[in-house]
């Protein structure tokens, strides 16, 4: 793979002290492309999204975004790039309504230099019912929301805002069997205009479907990197475990 992907990463490391999260794991994400990264607890999924937005700054290696050599230091600056990432344990503002929510960091103001609260109402509640997601109204502060709705809000967010690589960590950890169906109808369409996602779970069979490459890390490691026609669901779950049966997993990398 090369820099004519939308994201490249090279020979990543991270480490925490003495644990040694990512070992060197090499991963790129196309345009369109969506990729499933799957693993175990611990495997080193968060740590690898959130050294590619800024969060964490990786030991070593390089991470290379529209063909340019990046160092984000902060979530801003990714986001800035174009790069929108839901993170599995702060998907919102507590202390904030939905609107606000919605908005954070982009909010539209009027002709006076004031935020447009009329605009971030309906833009909000558009996104929410595109989603299929019934909330009463938009200033109803994120406090008072299901895990499923919060989760739920953190993705229409997302979705309303035409990133060119979306990241969503365990994104429907919390939500229904029908809210987590329309989220992965959602990032079908997301590819359908030409934006990328990485999605990541533990639940291959959900990811499976809606990937067009899976990536399986396991402490810290690379172990698959196939595109999904060529690797069988059966065979990516048993990666993810390990055991038996790891010799044959050599054919599995790019
Ligand atoms: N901030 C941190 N400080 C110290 N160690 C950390 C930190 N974040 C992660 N680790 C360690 O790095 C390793 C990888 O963790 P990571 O959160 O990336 O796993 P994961 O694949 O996302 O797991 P899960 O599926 O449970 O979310 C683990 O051993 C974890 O304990
Ligand atoms: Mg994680």
């Amino acid at each position: 793979m090369s820099d004519n992907n939308l994201l490249h990463c090279e020979n990543i490391h991270k480490y925490f002290g003495q644990v040694h999260a990512l070992e060197g794991v090499d991963f790129d994400v196309g345009q369109p492309e969506v990729v499933g990264l799957v693993g175990d607890n611990g495997a080193g999924k968060s740590t690898l999204i959130k050294c590619i937005c800024g969060i964490f700054q990786p030991t070593k290696g390089e991470i290379h975004f529209k063909g340019e050599e990046k160092e984000f230091t902060t979530p801003q600056e990714s986001l800035q790039a174009g790069i929108e990432s839901i993170q599995q344990d702060q998907a919102l503002v507590e202390d904030m309504d939905i609107k606000r929510n919605f908005f954070l960091g982009r909010e539209p103001k009027n002709s006076l230099g004031l935020l447009d609260l009329k605009e971030m109402r309906q833009a909000s509640m558009d996104g929410l019912s595109d989603m299929g997601l019934e909330i009463r109204s938009p200033d109803v502060n994120v406090r008072e929301l299901s895990g499923g709705q919060r989760q739920g809000i953190a993705i229409a967010r997302a979705l309303h805002f035409n990133f060119d690589l979306i990241i969503l960590d365990e994104p429907t950890n919390n939500l229904s069997i029908k809210e987590s169906k329309k989220v992965y109808e959602y990032i079908q369409q997301l590819k359908q205009n030409g934006l990328s996602a990485i999605l990541i779970s533990h639940a291959i069979q959900e990811v499976y479907p809606v990937s067009d490459r899976i990536v399986v890390l396991r402490n810290g490691e690379k172990i698959i990197d196939q595109d999904r026609e060529e690797v069988e669901m059966e065979e990516v779950e048993k990666a993810i475990v390990g055991g038996e049966g790891d010799e044959d997993l050599e054919h599995l990398l790019l």
